[in-house]
């Protein structure tokens, strides 16, 4: 079974084509993608609408690209697998559009897939692959997640963020610190530079005594510090104040990350979404989880933030299962769409 699968929930264009038997973990024979990060980065965020048209120029060429790598035709693919949702609905729509027309050209079975799905089975790809039941912390621009996974489709969520996301934590604090977009990675990079315990920055609902997280608030905390820098600020104090910030961010994630699987008896996590690129984040929970004979399971670096292999997968995994495709080839997307219901 060789399935394509195509991402285009926000600012990167994913194509992958992936293998699988009926058991077994399924394999990825190519993926391609290109990243809008260049384009949106004169606004500081994504533009949707440039986003919608950027996947509709990038899509083909790219699964032309993935088919050519993998030695294969359009003929040799089974099925077709799109992002329906959540994301951006003129982008997801492009995904969802393209793919339809595939399948309906090629007369294959058509399935749109959850992202946040795609994400927290992306590590199956990886040289260190988990089994079920695991604890899944999912880290994105628009999610922050605690879920216990069972097996695919079952999913129980335990906590997740009341408001900002860890992702846009970090993109927001990196804007005020006068860094580009997307801030995650640039804002890592500077606290490589810096010393965390220079600034006191607030960990919300750290002792909520649920799974929650809350990360609104700070952006105003590093707001504060940042104006009392004043504006002849130096770069040792900024990227001591980057590296604050990631810390704080890294802080609550590991502990509520521990005490999901404390409160679950689990005794395995895998961490996915772009955030899960972060280094000090995995050295944190690496080392936490070390001394409780927790395991932890990461997807290839390069398989972290959006791409299209993740969403072949889950595909790939739910035709495993049995899961049906779509009868018909219309299609319609899910900008909302909770996970708990996919
Ligand atoms: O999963 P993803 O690619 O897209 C969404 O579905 O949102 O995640 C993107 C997010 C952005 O907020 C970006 O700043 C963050 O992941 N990110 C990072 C790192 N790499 C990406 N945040 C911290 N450290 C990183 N190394
Ligand atoms: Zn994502």
């Amino acid at each position: 079974m060789k399935i394509l699968g195509i991402e285009s929930s926000c600012d990167e264009t994913g194509v992958a084509l992936v293998h699988a038997e009926a058991t077994g973990t399924p394999t990825l024979l190519a993926h391609a993608l290109h990243s809008q990060v260049e384009m949106h980065e004169a606004y500081g965020g994504v533009v949707p609408e440039l986003a919608s048209r950027d996947h509709i120029r990038r899509v083909l060429p790219l699964a032309r690209q993935v088919l050519q790598v993998a030695g294969a035709t359009l003929a040799d693919v089974d099925q077709i697998a799109y992002t329906r949702g959540p994301g951006l609905a003129g982008a997801l729509l492009v995904g969802a559009g393209v793919a339809c027309a595939l399948a309906a050209a090629l007369g294959r079975p058509v399935v749109g897939v959850h992202h946040l799905e795609g994400h927290l089975l992306s590590p199956f790809l990886s040289s260190d692959p988990p089994e079920f039941p695991f604890i899944a912390l999912l880290v994105s621009g628009g999610h922050t997640q605690l879920m216990r996974v069972d097996d695919v489709g079952h999913y129980l969520l335990l906590g997740e963020t009341i408001d900002d996301a860890a992702g846009e934590a970090f993109d927001k604090s990196a804007k005020l610190l006068g860094l580009g977009y997307p801030g995650g990675p640039a804002l890592a990079r500077l606290a490589e530079f810096g010393d965390a315990s220079t600034f006191t920055l607030p960990r919300p609902l750290l002792h909520s005594g649920n799974l929650d997280f809350s990360f609104a608030g700070l952006k105003t905390s590093v707001r504060t510090q940042f104006m009392k820098l004043g504006s002849n600020v130096c770069e040792q104090d900024r990227a001591h104040l980057a590296a604050s910030t990631q810390e704080a961010i890294v802080d609550v994630l590991v502990r509520k990350s521990v005490q999901a699987l404390r409160e679950t008896g689990l005794r395995r996590i895998v961490v996915a979404g772009g955030v899960g690129a972060n280094a000090r984040l995995r050295e944190r929970l690496n080392s936490e989880c070390a001394k409780r004979q927790f395991r932890v399971h990461y997807p290839e670096l390069a398989l972290c933030t959006d791409n299209g292999a993740m969403i072949a997968l889950a595909a790939a995994m739910r035709w495993q299962r049995g899961a049906p495709a779509q009868a018909d080839h219309a299609f319609n997307v899910l900008p909302r769409w909770p996970l708990a219901t996919a």
